[in-house]
């Protein structure tokens, strides 16, 4: 069967769905195709922190109901080094700025829902297929859904499909050139039932690994610990798990570790990956479709959001004044923040992690880094303004 959009959208994450709501705000009409289900899309456990101009967006598409009353607040951060604990105040570094907590998936079941209410279609356990035509004026998206094959004839198409999905595969050869970082350690993140220890996210380098306290409610906290990349969740007992965070989290202030319930468990492997252009004719790269950052900072979903912005921009000025110039110029508006992004992430995941030896060379100059912090009201405002995200994105 064939059906017909002006906006067809691959992928039912963060980028997709702020996408179809913009459009749909300015009265442009999309339809996303999503290969999962709702439920498994809603209940996908990732990261949740949002910097301000994430929040001021969800806000402004009216999709922050929740997001206001049960987002957590936060001014600042702690980090901390082989026990050593210092705090970076953002509201005192960037003129009042500061991130909101709230899981990923919070955010993905709000979005849903408002997309569903503002009768946006949105085709689950539907699989984009092959993508045609995207060197011409009406390009195709093939979609498999209840075994039948669609076909989805848009206008544009907007690949927010993640790192695995079609989209980025479907740009032709030498259209892009990519650039890669594996780390040599994986992230083991639990949930749990419990009270935060902390009040405010903790970073911690620890001779036996990195570790980060987070927290989703009063009741629920978030965790990770560096782990091998070959490392699996079953080796991780649950009194294991809370042993080494005890361990790696402790200060020289009397830290002290809440241990509870534990419901979820999974292992994230981290890397950094990167394409220097993000559209080929009508076909337009969103998110994870085009960049992975290593999970230290959290800027995953602020990056996707973003894009989005100016994404939405360009689709919006080329339907109501006729403007082609905003959709060229998609690629180098997006770049360079996504370049500033992976440089924080980069920075902040080989500042905390074990890398090197205990006392070898590298491992003093990751130390001098850190107090640097410490000493220097230059550098506490470098990682500030860089952690709660830059205004002009
Ligand atoms: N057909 C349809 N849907 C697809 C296909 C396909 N061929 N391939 C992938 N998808 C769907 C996935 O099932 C997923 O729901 O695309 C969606 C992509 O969503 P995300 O992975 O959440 O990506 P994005 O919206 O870019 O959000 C980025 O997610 O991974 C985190 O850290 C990342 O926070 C960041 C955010
Ligand atoms: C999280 O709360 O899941 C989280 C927070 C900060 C990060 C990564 C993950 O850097």
């Amino acid at each position: 069967m064939t059906h017909k959009t002006q906006v067809g959208i691959i992928g039912a994450g963060p980028a997709g769905l702020t996408l179809s709501l913009l459009l749909h705000q300015a009265g442009i009409q999309s339809v996303i195709i999503e290969y999962r289900s709702r439920d498994y899309a809603e209940s996908r456990v990732r990261a949740g922190l949002l910097e301000q101009n994430t929040v001021d967006l969800f806000n402004e598409l009216g999709a922050a109901e929740r997001l206001n009353k049960e987002g957590l607040q936060h001014q600042g951060v702690y980090l901390s080094f082989d026990g050593v604990r210092t705090r970076v105040p953002f509201n005192e570094l960037t003129g009042g700025r500061g991130i909101t907590i709230y899981g990923q998936q919070e955010m993905v079941k709000d979005l849903i829902k408002i997309n569903i209410e503002r009768e946006v279609p949105i085709h689950f356990e539907a699989t984009a297929t092959k993508l045609e035509d995207i060197d011409t004026a009406s390009p195709k998206i093939q979609y498999i859904q209840n075994e039948e094959t669609h076909v989805l004839e848009c206008d544009f198409i907007a690949g927010c499909d993640g790192y695995h999905g079609i989209s980025r595969k479907s740009m032709p050869t030498g259209s892009y050139n990519e650039f890669q970082k594996e780390y040599p350690f994986s992230w083991l993140g639990i949930l749990a039932h419990v009270a935060p220890s902390s009040d405010e996210l903790i970073y911690a380098y620890h001779e036996r690994g990195f570790a980060l306290h987070s927290l989703r409610s009063e009741t629920v906290s978030r965790l990770y610990i560096q782990v091998d990349n070959n490392d699996k969740v079953e080796n991780w007992p649950d009194k294991q798990i809370w042993d080494e965070l005890e361990i790696r989290l402790t200060d020289n202030k009397g830290f002290k570790l809440n241990r509870g319930e534990i419901f979820e468990k999974s292992i994230t492997p981290m890397r950094s990956f990167m394409i220097d252009n993000l559209q080929y004719g009508r076909l337009f790269l969103a998110g994870d479709a085009g960049h992975i950052v290593p999970p230290t900072g959290g800027k995953g979903l602020n990056l996707a959001v973003a894009d989005i912005k100016w994404l939405s921009a360009a689709f919006i000025d080329w339907y109501k004044n006729n403007k082609e110039e905003p959709l060229l110029s998609y690629t180098s508006n997006c770049l360079p923040r996504i370049w500033r992004a992976q440089d924080f992430s980069n920075f902040m995941t080989t500042l905390f992690h074990k890398q090197a030896a205990q006392g070898s060379f590298d491992y003093h100059l990751q130390k001098a880094k850190f107090n640097y912090i410490i000493q220097s009201v230059a550098q506490a405002t470098t990682i500030a303004e860089n952690y709660v995200g830059l205004k002009e994105i």
